[in-house]
C-alpha cells in the first residue's frame, strides 16, 4: 500500500491481509511500543467517525497524532487546499490523512511525489476506509465468500461517497448490489453501470442478507423537489420492514451520522440486526491495520 485515493487502489489480497489483521488486533490487547511516525489529518469537511478513529488508530500503533483544526488555520486567510496539505508534508509527516471535496486534490498532490502517505478520508466520490470498515462487519457476519450475497444500499446514492467505495469492492467479490433511491437521488446509469437499480424499497428488499442506509445529504442537495412524507412512506427502513421482508440473518448497516425519522426510523435503534457500532468499530481496527500496511510495518 502506497497512497489511498480510491478503494481500487487497494489489491483483494491486501484487503483480506487487512481484515485479519484487524481481527487479531480486536480480539488482542497488543502493545506498540512508541515509534517516530507522524500522523496529521487534516479535515476540510467536518468529521467524528473518520478523523477520531484515524487519531486514535495512530496512537494505538505508537505514532505521534496531530489534528490540524481548519478553523484556526491559514485556510481562514484563503491559503489554497494543495498549499495547506504540501505544507504540511514538508514538516515531517508520515502519513497524512485528508478530507476534501475532491480526489483530484488529492492526485495533484500525488503526482507532487509528496514524502507522506497520503490517504483519502472521504471527498467527494470516494471513502476507501469506510468501504474496508463495512467490508470487515459483512465478513464477520457472512464470512469471506460473499458470492451472490444480496446487499440493498438505499438512500441519497448520488450524493455518497460511502455507497460509490461500497459498490466498487462489494461487486469484485460477487455481490448481488442494488442502490435503491427516488430518480432525484439515484446515480446516472453510466456512473457504476454494473450496479442494480431501483425504486422500490418493497421490491429490492426481499430476502436481502444486507440493508445499507444512507444519509439524505441536505447540505450538499437542498432537494426542493423532495416530498419528505413521500420519502419517509417508501425509502424509510424500520424494524417493520426488515422483520418482514429480509433474510433471516440480514444485518441493518448506516455509515453514520443517522437523520433519525428520515432514512432510519428509531426502531431500529434496539433492532438485533442493527450493525452501527460494529462498523465504528471495525473503522478503528481497520485504520490501523491499513496505517501498519501501508507503512510496511510488520505484524
Ligand atoms: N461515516 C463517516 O464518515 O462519519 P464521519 O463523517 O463522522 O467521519
Amino acid at each position: 500500500v502506497k497512497h489511498l485515493i480510491s478503494i481500487d487502489d487497494l489489491t483483494m489480497e491486501e484487503i483480506q491481509e487487512m481484515v485479519k489483521i484487524s481481527k487479531k488486533l480486536r480480539l488482542n490487547n497488543y502493545n506498540f511500543s512508541k515509534t517516530n511516525k507522524n500522523l496529521t489529518t487534516i479535515f476540510f469537511e467536518n468529521s467524528t467517525r473518520t478523523k477520531t478513529s484515524f487519531l486514535r488508530a495512530g496512537q494505538n500503533i505508537g505514532m505521534n497524532v496531530l489534528d490540524l483544526n481548519i478553523q484556526t488555520s491559514s485556510v481562514n486567510k484563503k491559503e489554497t487546499m494543495f498549499d495547506t496539505i504540501m505544507t504540511v508534508d514538508a514538516i515531517d509527516s508520515d502519513v497524512i490523512v485528508v478530507r476534501s471535496g475532491e480526489e483530484k486534490l488529492l492526485k495533484q498532490i500525488v503526482a507532487e511525489q509528496p514524502s507522506s502517505i497520503i490517504l483519502n478520508g472521504g471527498c467527494k466520490i470516494e471513502h476507501p476506509t469506510q468501504a474496508l470498515a463495512d467490508f470487515a462487519t459483512i465478513v464477520d457476519h457472512f464470512g469471506y465468500n460473499l458470492s451472490d450475497l444480496k446487499v440493498v444500499i438505499v438512500g441519497d446514492v448520488k450524493n455518497s461517497r460511502v455507497a460509490y467505495s461500497n459498490a466498487l469492492l462489494l461487486n469484485r467479490v460477487g455481490c448481488d448490489v442494488t442502490f435503491v433511491a427516488p430518480d432525484y437521488m439515484q446515480l446516472p446509469d453510466d456512473i457504476l453501470p454494473f450496479i442494480k437499480r431501483s425504486s422500490n424499497l418493497f421490491e429490492s428488499i426481499v430476502l436481502a442478507d444486507v440493508v445499507m442506509g444512507l444519509r439524505v445529504q441536505f447540505e450538499r442537495d437542498d432537494y426542493k423537489i423532495m416530498d419528505i412524507n413521500d420519502y419517509i412512506d417508501n425509502f424509510q427502513v424500520d424494524s417493520r420492514i426488515l422483520g418482514r421482508y429480509t433474510s433471516t440473518d440480514a444485518i441493518l448497516m448506516h455509515p453514520q451520522p443517522v437523520n433519525y425519522g428520515i432514512e432510519l426510523d428509531e426502531s431500529i435503534i434496539y433492532d438485533h440486526r442493527n450493525v452501527l457500532k460494529e462498523q465504528v468499530v471495525n473503522g478503528l481496527y481497520m485504520r490501523m491495520a491499513l496505517l501498519l500496511l501501508a507503512q510496511n510495518r510488520g505484524f
